[in-house]
């Protein structure tokens, strides 16, 4: 549509005026991409096979030159190879496709995709005869004649474009050629690579959280790891002087979110939003992929809901968790439509064995954006009322289900951003408050019927360097709901506050005892320097909440 508007407009002003208007459009089509959005990922569909993969080049300022090739020969992998960033040219990915029951004996498969200035053939033997054909893009193709029946596993079925130095791919079967397009592009995040996936489609393995054999259960809280597209740069990193200052924050981020759940072994991860720093995240499939590919790899079960920035960059969140539902052991949801917000479900926690009891529930819910009443209420949203109806329904739904557990079943409920009880400083509390409470101005409630549920805690993310938890009594003075915050994870986010170090909350259950403890780990920058962990202490002993 933006395209339509700047045309339009070109067409009836003057040339010197237009390209004014033409720069204006481009520019803000970094922020948000519209061709990313009409059309989130190329349809795979399966039974297709690809019989041949182009780059096309046009110039955004010659309205005549057009990025789309004859639909009716070639679909377009609607991504801009210079992500809206190039102030005169797009490029794009086109491939074409065939079902299989159709190919002739004449069509040849893609069996094989490289990139690179030279023949890769140049050098080698002649390999099945087959050579390797150029496109542009420094994209190199073998192809192969689909009577050779052996070629079924290795033909090409799909084709993605991801961007960035650290693309990479969760999806199975799927695999991110290993050098980017040769686009003359400027900076590593507009490295777009081309992603592929061999032979037919294969069902995502399912992740299925359940209490271990011991009793035990260890859940990981990502709170704001702030990824972009490409490595991203360090916002106030601390220790500043690590690694000679040479600071990528997605890398610095991912090495050490990778060595806690090596460390740690978590059983579940639960991502509270702001994974993506929309703002740099032109491609915000890229950044998420990221996160992904680290769990599917260690085949950890996850659970992601959204903050305020994840959809400030290419993505909405309707569709980035149409994506994240499709990927191997994630267990998000975008949950029931007719209620407020992307990401209101429940996540339960078999109990051990073979049991199909719930041990344990995790009520997540999408804590929005922006307050859409600056005037009455500044800052930002609340959850709202038909949410807070749905969490109730649900726990009352549950309930009957989940007395029938052997041991004492629990409830704990994730959000993103703080609920207004977060800032009453005069609750106990463990943990450092370093930052104002940014919780929305309006209380729609949500504490209340948190306490009312039997929910024990509560943890959300949002103010990066706020990393304690509080207790919040019931009428009666007792413990009722401890409110925790995970402590801002990625170097992609600010941090600040008298030198922030970046952290990550876990807690660990104790079926046995009905007991949860929580702790964090702290990045210190050196490797070799044990990932401190501090603030140890139990929230919940049989099954209710435990005061200080
Ligand atoms: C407060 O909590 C205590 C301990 O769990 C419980 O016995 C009591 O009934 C609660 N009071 C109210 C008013 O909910």
């Amino acid at each position: 549509m933006t395209r339509r508007i700047v045309r339009t407009a070109c067409q009836l002003a003057a040339l010197t005026f237009c390209s004014i208007i033409v720069v204006y459009f481009l520019d803000n089509r970094f922020r948000v991409l519209p061709s990313a959005i009409h059309n989130v990922m190329p349809a795979h569909h399966p039974g297709l096979v690809i019989t041949d993969i182009t780059v096309t080049r046009c110039s955004s300022v010659n309205l005549i030159s057009s990025c789309k090739l004859d639909p009716e020969i070639w679909h377009r992998v609607e991504k801009d190879l210079f992500l809206g960033s190039g102030w005169v040219s797009s490029a794009y990915v086109h491939v074409q496709r065939k079902k299989e029951e159709e190919l002739l004996a004449e069509d040849k498969v893609i069996v094989d995709i490289k990139v690179g200035r030279l023949d890769p053939s140049s050098g080698q033997k002649g390999e099945e005869n087959a050579r390797w054909e150029s496109r542009p893009g420094g994209l190199w193709l073998k192809r192969s004649a689909k009577r050779h029946a052996s070629d079924d596993s290795r033909a090409i079925t799909a084709v993605d474009v991801l961007f960035g130095a650290d693309a990479v791919d969760p999806r199975p079967a799927w695999e991110t050629v290993d050098r980017p397009l040769l686009l003359d592009v400027k900076g590593e995040i507009h490295e777009a690579r081309i992603s592929v996936r061999r032979g037919k489609p294969a069902a995502p393995a399912k992740g299925v959280p359940r209490i271990r054999d011991n009793g035990k259960f260890k859940i990981m809280q990502l709170a704001d790891i702030h990824l972009s597209t490409g490595t991203g740069n360090c916002r106030d990193p601390e220790p500043a002087d690590f690694d000679s200052g040479m600071c990528e924050a997605d890398t610095r981020t991912l090495d050490f979110i990778a060595r806690l759940m090596d460390e740690e072994k978590p059983d579940l991860v639960v991502l509270s939003g702001d994974q993506v720093n929309g703002e740099t995240a032109p491609d915000a499939q890229s950044a998420i992929f990221k996160y992904a590919e680290m769990l599917v790899k260690r085949k950890i079960p996850y659970a992601s809901i959204f903050g305020n920035h994840d959809d400030e960059g290419s993505l909405p969140r309707a569709q980035q968790m149409e994506l994240i539902e499709t990927l191997p052991y994630s267990i998000s949801s975008a949950g029931p439509e007719d209620i407020d917000g992307v990401g209101n479900y429940v996540v339960e926690v078999l109990a051990s064995g073979a049991s199909k009891h719930s041990a344990l529930t995790l009520y997540l819910l999408d804590t929005h954006a922006y307050s859409p009443d600056e005037h009455a209420y500044k800052g930002y949203d609340w959850l709202k009322k038909n949410q807070i109806d749905w969490f109730k329904q649900k726990a009352d739904s549950l309930k009957k289900a989940h007395e029938g557990y052997t041991h004492i079943h629990m409830d704990l409920a994730f959000i993103h951003i703080p609920l207004p009880e977060y800032r009453d400083e005069s609750l106990p509390r463990v943990g450092k408050w370093r930052e104002g409470v940014t919780a929305p101005g309006f209380n729609s409630g949500f504490r209340d019927a948190l306490v009312e549920k039997g929910v024990v805690m509560v943890s959300c993310g949002h103010d990066h360097a706020n990393e304690y938890c509080s207790l919040s009594p019931n009428e009666s003075g007792n413990p009722a709901l401890w409110m925790c915050y995970g402590g801002g994870a990625g170097f992609g986010g600010y941090g600040g506050y008298g030198g922030y170090h970046r952290r990550v909350r876990f807690f660990e259950v104790d079926m046995n005892e009905a007991r949860i403890t929580t702790y964090k780990r702290i990045e210190h920058g050196t490797a070799a320097q044990l990932a401190e962990r501090i603030d140890d202490q139990i929230i919940v002993e049989g099954g209710k909440a435990k005061g200080l």
